[in-house]
């Protein structure tokens, strides 16, 4: 499985993660503390603005609008990478 890259604004170094692993998941794995209380994409409180790469979805009613997925922002606890990608809190 393709190692991806994960860079999270003003943090270093960068977190590896897979295509399987939420951005969340990841994070959490290298210690990377992220608001995160609902862990199924409806709150919103973890909402981040995706500075590079892309994610996707894989539950259908991820707590975004199309518009604000265009404006760049995510959901780390749902959002699985597909390349590598910088975050940055919203
Ligand atoms: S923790 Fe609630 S939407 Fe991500």
């Amino acid at each position: 499985m393709k190692t991806i890259r994960i860079r999270v604004g003003g943090q270093a170094p960068d977190v590896e993660a897979d295509c399987e692993t939420s951005l969340f998941a990841a994070m959490a794995r290298a210690g990377i503390a992220w608001p995160v209380p609902c862990r199924n994409g409806t709150c919103r409180t973890c909402i981040a603005r995706l500075l590079k790469g892309q994610v996707r979805y894989d539950i259908p009613w991820s707590g975004l609008s199309a518009e604000e997925k265009l404006e760049g922002y995510c959901l780390p606890c749902v959002a699985l990478p597909m390349s590598d990608v910088v975050i940055a809190q919203a």
